[in-house]
């Protein structure tokens, strides 16, 4: 696991902050519901969860000390943060309805997370869930494990060569760190683990950085799986690979596009 650094994102992260109020707008806790946001991360979306007036009480958490240390640094009435694993988490009561937001496609093992999700809510209580999922255009994940490895992971991403920036033998037995699954393989994971669904809408958006540079300074917040392998030197040049091959997959240096399926479910009474 990765640990994400908590001040930084909280920083930079005005495209997860933005995705994080529309998520939080299309909630619909029920009156004095406890609410549980695994993968909370620095807390900007546990807090505002908080703020929905049915809300009585968020647990937010996430398994990132840096993270879960940043998010307590706003303190908030009603809000908690504990480090937390979403395939181990194990609720002390049920919560009326469990959220997460861009985190599930961090975590290889979806059935053991959306199990886990399922067992921490009472039966009849919901069980909304947002991520990347796969899709026909490259992510910027894809993109970056192909700029690393040399191996395509996505559609196209070999368009950048074998291994041309030279960073493979930095890279040797590494597994993507992102799980990207499709529409159809979410809907058999959350039957798998108990789950009935009521929504899988998918969502292609695009968030425009301004400018090369601030694309870059937020794929260096995401992408620290990768530039912790590297020496320092490396790093920028790597990020820069990463960012001019995605720019081939876009047509621009500053633009991200990017799928958000938002899985709805419940745990059957
Ligand atoms: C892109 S951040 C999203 C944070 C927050 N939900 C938001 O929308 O701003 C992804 C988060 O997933 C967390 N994560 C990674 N693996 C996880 C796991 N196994 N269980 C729970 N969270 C995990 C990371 O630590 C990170 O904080």
């Amino acid at each position: 696991m990765t640990d994400w650094d908590g001040a930084k994102y909280a920083e930079i992260a005005t495209l997860q902050h933005d995705v994080g109020r529309r998520f939080v707008a299309e909630l619909t806790p029920p009156a004095g519901a406890r609410v549980v946001d695994a993968g909370c991360g620095e807390g900007f979306v546990t807090r505002l969860i908080a703020e929905l007036p049915p809300v009585a009480a968020v647990v937010g958490f996430d398994p990132s000390p840096l993270m879960i240390a940043r998010a307590r640094e706003g303190r908030h009435p009603g809000v908690d943060f504990v480090e937390g694993d979403v395939t181990t988490f194990v609720a002390d009561d049920p919560f009326d309805l469990a959220v997460s937001l861009n985190a599930l496609h961090w975590v290889p093992d979806s059935v053991a997370a959306l199990t886990r999700l399922h067992d921490a809510v009472r039966p009849g209580a919901g069980v909304v869930c947002q991520f990347v999922p796969e899709g026909e255009r490259p992510s910027i994940e894809d993109v970056a494990f192909g700029v690393a490895t040399g191996v395509s992971t996505g559609v196209g991403t070999g368009a950048e060569g074998r291994d041309a920036g030279g960073f493979a033998a930095f890279f040797e037995g590494f597994e993507p760190p992102h799980v990207h699954r499709t529409r159809g393989e979410w809907r058999d994971i959350a039957g798998a683990a108990g789950l009935e669904v009521d929504d899988l809408t998918e969502r292609d958006l695009a968030w425009d950085f301004g400018s090369a540079d601030a694309f870059r300074a937020w794929c260096a917040l995401g992408f620290t799986a990768y530039t912790d392998r590297l020496p320092a030197e490396r790093r920028d040049e790597f990020l820069a690979r990463v960012t001019d091959a995605y720019g081939r997959v876009t047509g621009s240096d500053h633009v991200l596009r990017f799928l958000q399926l938002r899985l709805g479910a419940h745990r059957p009474r």
